[in-house]
């Protein structure tokens, strides 16, 4: 299955910074043998969507509104990112989860808005430290990821599945290839049970992947991609992630 590494810049950038980080991503773009993407901020789709029209690189988003439309100030909808020739959108990051609180059913809702108006969910899973060390791991994934199945039936084969450690969110503490193959095994038989197509959704890992550590995450066999922070924000640094893809 062709990788996915997908790039959350958080909220980072500008108007000013994004143009050249965007320029030299596109300008190695032709040696790719992965699929690639940026997730950027909502303001920024518009700048980037024209930067990338045309080429290889993927418009991500990094959040989308559980509504349709409507009085919902300050929130985006689906159908809004799709205007932006979106293709892909992060929901349930563990900072959201998090700073604004949402449930394993929001993220399962969003999940549904986003597959509604074509745009792949890359649905982000993950335990903090402290569940981790009461050996909750499994069974929290499994319960953010069967909230989604929950919600989105028969399309499950169609999203992008992320396992975020909130543990190593940002902290430089990268799951080893054996903790984070562990659980991608996990959350395959779990999507296997679900659909007869979940050999096709990708699982990506994300938590301090940077170029050193890359190749050996990407080189387990439930592992299929990664959604990378800090390091999208350097353009040497993702590039050499999208290489160890290859
Ligand atoms: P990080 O972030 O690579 O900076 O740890 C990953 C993410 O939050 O998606």
């Amino acid at each position: 299955m062709k990788k996915l590494i997908a790039g959350n810049w958080k909220m980072n950038g500008s108007l000013e910074a994004n143009a050249p980080l965007v320029q030299a991503l596109l300008m190695d773009a032709s040696g790719w043998a992965c699929d690639v993407a940026v997730c950027v901020p909502p303001v920024y789709l518009a700048q980037v969507q024209a930067l990338v029209h045309g080429n290889r690189l993927n418009l991500g988003a990094q959040d989308v509104s559980t509504h349709e439309a409507g009085a919902f100030t300050g929130e985006v909808s689906a159908a809004m990112l799709k205007d932006f020739a979106v293709r892909y959108c992060i929901v349930g990051h563990s900072e959201r989860r998090h700073y604004h609180q949402e449930s394993d059913a929001t993220v399962a809702l969003k999940a549904q808005r986003a597959l509604a108006a074509g745009i792949t969910p890359i649905v982000c899973v993950g335990e903090t430290l402290a569940q981790r060390e009461a050996g909750l791991t499994e069974e929290v994934v499994k319960r953010q990821l069967a909230a989604v199945v929950h919600t989105n039936g028969h399309c499950i084969s169609e999203i992008v599945l992320a396992y975020e450690p909130v543990w190593a969110v940002g902290t430089g503490n990268t799951a080893s290839p054996q903790q984070a193959q562990q659980v991608h095994h996990v959350l395959r038989t779990q999507l296997q049970a679900a659909s007869q197509h979940a050999d096709r959704v990708r699982i990506l890992y994300g938590g301090s992947m940077n170029a050193s550590n890359a190749a050996g995450l990407l080189a387990q066999p439930d592992i299929d991609g990664g959604l990378i922070g800090g390091a999208a924000l350097q353009a040497a640094a993702f590039l050499s992630i999208v290489a160890a893809a290859g």
